[in-house]
């Protein structure tokens, strides 16, 4: 079974990991813990070699992901952090980023992040698929044909995995990257959009500034099966932010006249 994540700091850390962190970076003078939300570890590291992002995992499904993660960082190295090193000692995978100086973006109307986001997202859409990446992003879409593609998906944009650094819009946090069609990053960053406050059409209108945008049937589809994403994550975990992103999943549908059975 999958335990929520631990968030253990450095010093909680076993001995021989820290070890083989430090022959990377030499000396590690101070850790700044970032709460992360699927890793064990999350912090940025004060070395003897300057800062650097370091994320770790024990537990088998989020060791995993950062395998995917370290694997796939390599092909979209112009929107992401660099990785300086990867480590699997001890059961743990630990993975070292080139420290992104950023803020979280801000998807809220009018933000000046927004295009950065779309720059991005129209610049990953032009990354050729990876040979490891074999999972589908339909699969967490009830097996939706309309999703299957051969495009590589960061498929979890929301604010915090997206840090503006200068005029950049920098993606972080590559563990659930999966395939699927071109269309579907920008549905469902969207659709974060929405949850961030535009209004439907407002967010459908910045959908549209990409070339991978599609609209008419493709989207009604999707625009149910991510009701009934959503509708399912929040049955099973009622926390604030998912029963707010399944109302507002359930009102995009209705805007597009297609009421979810
Ligand atoms: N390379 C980086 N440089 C600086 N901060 C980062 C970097 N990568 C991630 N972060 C920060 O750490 C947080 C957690 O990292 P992330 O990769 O998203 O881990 P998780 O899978 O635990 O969500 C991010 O939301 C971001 O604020
Ligand atoms: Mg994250």
């Amino acid at each position: 079974m999958t335990m929520p994540v631990a968030n253990i700091d450095w010093d909680g850390l076993p001995y021989g990991l820290q070890r083989a962190v430090r022959e990377h970076t030499g000396r590690v003078t101070g850790s700044r813990p970032d709460k992360g939300q699927r890793s064990d570890f999350n912090a940025t590291l004060e070395t003897a070699s300057g800062l650097v992002f370091a994320k770790g995992a024990y537990q088998p499904l989020f060791a995993a992901s950062l395998r995917n993660e370290a694997a796939t960082v390599a092909w979209v190295s112009r929107i992401a952090p660099r990785l300086l090193w990867r480590i699997d000692v001890e059961g743990w995978v630990m993975l070292g980023f080139e420290h992104v100086n950023g803020r979280h973006a801000d998807y809220r109307p009018g933000s000046p992040d927004l295009p950065l986001l779309a720059n991005a997202v129209a610049q990953l859409s032009k990354v050729p698929l990876p040979d490891h990446v074999s999972k589908g992003v339909e699969r967490h879409f009830g097996g939706l044909g309309a999703m299957v593609g051969n495009r590589l998906l960061h498929t979890d944009l929301h604010q915090e995995n997206v840090l503006i650094s200068g005029d950049r819009a920098v993606l972080v946090d590559w563990a659930w990257a999966c395939k699927g069609a071109a269309w579907v990053e920008p549905a469902m960053a969207a659709f974060r959009l929405m949850v961030a406050g535009h209004s439907i059409d407002e967010a459908e209108d910045w959908g549209r500034g990409l070339a991978t945008w599609q609209d008419g049937t493709v989207l009604d589809k999707f625009v149910i099966a991510n009701y009934r994403s959503w509708r399912q994550a929040a049955d099973h975990d009622p926390r604030d932010w998912k029963l707010r992103a399944a109302d507002m999943a359930h009102r995009w549908s209705l805007h597009r006249n297609m009421p979810p059975r």
